[in-house]
């Protein structure tokens, strides 16, 4: 059977981009403000135009098919110009509305969702989609062209981008309070590497930065527990399983209540920077470009506290 792409509505592909992201026709249905059947039924009717299956149900499960997942890449795409389409009238109406897509590295979303709040609150009309995932999934996004901005560390060099810094990331090591080191000056680079350190995930940014920063100074990398956020190893460092090393970023609560310590480390902090980046080339809607300038004219008051040992 071939493809019948004639028949391919634009609401048929939302439909099924619902299904893919959550991976339930019921989650789908309730996202849509649709019944089940209505759901089934539209997803059944582009299966028979494309004529390949794109979901199989394995038990409970839903899983997306080979050309499932191509067609979820397109339809994304899809979404993402037309998206970019209603912004580009709305400014051309006279209207400040239209969609906004940020994706954020989770350390980044700290200072992000305050960034985006305030935005939000001179922009009523616009709509905002935050997304917080690491540096492996942002690096995802930006291959897809799949968000308007990414914020985030490092910015890859194989890939076609433009990116800009706006502000500082400090990368500090953190111990519970009673630590018998805080308050120490100095200590020496080894002493530290002794340690067993809570980190974390691989494809997280800090994590990468953490190990370049331990093979550029010779040291071994001693690991208690790898963990998934920041908050986790916050509450791990607290606890005593290890020390941590976070972005500065994360800690305000927990230098405002005292549970947490800075260690006054040799060679640290690690000075990284967040940047803005998207595909170069990438025609930006006017929020975004606006969301753009207002990083660069508002970051210094997001910026992170200052060091205190
Ligand atoms: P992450 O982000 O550690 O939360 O992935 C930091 C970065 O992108 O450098």
């Amino acid at each position: 059977m071939k493809t019948n792409f004639k028949n391919i509505t634009f609401r048929q592909l939302k439909v099924f981009s619902a299904v893919a992201s959550h991976l339930s026709y019921t989650r789908a249905a309730q996202a849509l403000h649709l019944t089940q059947p209505a759901v089934s039924m539209q997803v059944r009717q582009l299966e028979d135009s494309i004529g390949l299956p794109l979901f199989e149900q394995l038990g409970r499960k839903v899983f997306l098919t080979e050309s499932g997942k191509e067609l979820y890449r397109y339809s994304r795409q899809i979404e993402l110009i037309f998206n970019e389409m209603d912004s580009v009238f709305s400014a051309l109406h006279g209207l400040e509305s239209g969609i906004l897509t940020v994706s954020v590295a989770t350390t980044a979303s700290y200072f992000a969702t305050r960034l985006l709040a305030e935005f939000a609150r001179s922009h009523a009309k616009v709509q905002i989609t935050l997304d917080v995932t690491n540096r492996e999934n942002l690096l995802g996004q930006l291959e897809d062209n799949s968000c308007d901005l990414v914020i985030m560390g490092r910015p890859p060099e194989e890939m076609e981008l433009e990116s800009v810094p706006f502000m500082e990331n400090p990368l500090v090591i953190i111990a519970p309070a009673g630590h018998p080191w805080v308050g120490r000056e100095r200590i020496a680079l080894d002493e530290m590497a002794e340690q067993a350190f809570v980190v974390r995930e691989q494809g997280s940014g800090t994590r990468g930065a953490i190990e370049r920063f331990f093979v550029n100074h010779d040291l071994r990398f001693k690991t208690a527990m790898e963990l998934g956020s920041n908050d986790a190893i916050k509450q791990a460092v607290i606890a005593g399983l290890g020390l941590g090393i976070v972005s500065l970023h994360t800690l305000e609560l927990e230098m405002e209540t005292g549970r947490l310590a800075l260690l006054n480390v040799e060679n640290f902090p690690i000075i990284r920077h967040w940047f803005v980046v998207h595909r170069r080339g990438k025609r930006l809607s006017p929020i975004a470009e606006a969301f753009k300038g207002f990083i660069f004219a508002e970051a210094k008051r997001f910026e992170p506290l200052a060091l205190v040992f």
